[in-house]
């Protein structure tokens, strides 16, 4: 029936395989110096910006799942969906650099010129990626004294500046959202000190009592077991945590940091499966912007060595050193800190479980 309802479909036409095909315009056949590579290397730019459509498209959904009141656990296990598939995505734009790498330094420098300065850096859809995630202007390294934006032509530059929501800030307000963690007969937080407490002296005792360490190494030992001490402060201290996140060593608020390590502590409760799963996604993703960062770094130094880019910048200096800087939810990595084993935590109390079903339930709310 369908048949008769639906004109048939030409394969090339319903891909518009005429434009795509076509888009290939080498420069150094416009200059009348045809390089043999110069193919390779514009189908493997289209390509990344074809994943980076893909991706921006996923997380464009995520976003407007999280835009609302609330989620729901139907809505979060579709926003996973999305986030799994940006990672598998993420996957394959890093081993496609091994593509680009059949082609020889050399074999780059017969069009290099060509295209100056046009440059990865002006990817559009790249700073899109990045600003939807969450990476601030202020928290980006410049490179010769200019803004990012400030290299991209009119629209896009117009585009990439008016992104005004982030996932970072909204699993952030999710996050906050979850119903506090203390009841009528019960305080997590105050039992979770306890824990910890009970745990950290035990450690201090194994130093202490620790008869092959030497006077030196004991107290090097105590020195860090201090620091490891002090970094639980930010958890019982909302004061401290802000501080810090003053001084630009954290981003996430304290109440989504409660919230989010509360999750990975109680993630056997089938309640919090899902939003752990969740959180456990957006690091993976971060760790494959990163891996991609850092791959696609080593490739730049391998083909173009110390030379700057064609974009302006330090060229593989520049790239390397935005791999650590422009990480987005390194917060949700650093909440391994906090666990504590499984045998250590406070078991809860029936009425905080309700209390976490109603998270999800919205007519109860
Ligand atoms: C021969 C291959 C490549 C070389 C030598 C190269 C080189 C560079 C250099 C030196 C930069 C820093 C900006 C500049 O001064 O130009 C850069 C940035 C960038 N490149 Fe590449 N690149 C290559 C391939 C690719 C490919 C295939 C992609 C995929 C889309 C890509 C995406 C990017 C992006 C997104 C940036 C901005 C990174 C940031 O600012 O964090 N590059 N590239």
């Amino acid at each position: 029936m369908k048949k008769d309802l639906y004109p048939p479909v030409y394969y090339a036409e319903y891909l518009e395989l005429n434009k795509i095909l076509n888009a290939q315009n080498l420069k150094s056949d416009e200059y009348h110096d045809h390089a043999h590579d110069e193919m390779l290397f514009i189908i493997i730019h289209q390509t990344y910006e074809l994943w980076f459509k893909q991706i921006l498209f996923e997380l464009d959904d995520i976003v407007r799942i999280f835009s609302g009141d609330f989620v729901d656990e139907k809505n979060l296990s579709v926003a996973l969906a999305r986030i799994k598939r940006v990672t598998e995505i993420q996957k394959i734009m890093i081993e496609q650099l091994h593509v680009l790498e059949t082609m020889t330094p050399l074999d780059f420098l017969d069009f290099r010129d060509y295209l100056v300065p046009a440059s990865g850096f002006q990817s559009f859809q790249f700073r899109l990626i990045e600003n939807k995630l969450g990476l601030k202007k202020e928290d980006r390294l410049k490179y010769n004294s200019i803004d990012y934006d400030n290299t991209l032509k009119g629209e896009h530059k117009e585009q990439v500046t008016s992104v005004n929501v982030s996932l970072f800030n909204l699993v952030q307000d999710w996050l906050e959202r979850i119903p506090f963690i203390k009841t009528d007969n019960f305080d997590f937080w105050q039992k979770y000190r306890e824990a910890v407490d009970k745990l950290l002296l035990q450690d201090r005792a194994i130093i202490e009592n620790n008869k092959s360490l030497s006077d030196e190494k004991r107290k090097s030992q105590l020195e860090s077991f201090e620091r490891t001490k002090e970094s639980f402060l930010s958890l019982f201290d909302g004061n401290y945590h802000n501080s810090l996140i003053e001084k630009g060593e954290k981003r996430l608020s304290f109440k989504a940091t409660l919230s989010a390590l509360f999750i990975n502590l109680y993630r056997d409760e089938p309640i919090l499966f899902t939003p752990f799963q969740f959180l456990t996604a957006i690091v993976e993703m971060d760790e494959q912007f990163t891996i991609w960062r850092y791959r696609h770094a080593i490739m730049v130094h391998r083909m173009i060595g110390a030379k700057i880019g064609t974009g302006g910048s330090s060229g593989q200096h520049y790239l390397m050193s935005t791999v650590e800087k422009h990480r987005v939810f390194v917060d949700l990595f650093n909440l391994s800190t906090y666990l504590i084993p499984r045998s250590e935590l406070p078991s809860l109390p029936d009425d905080l479980l309700t209390e976490l079903g109603f998270y999800y339930d919205k007519i109860k709310r």
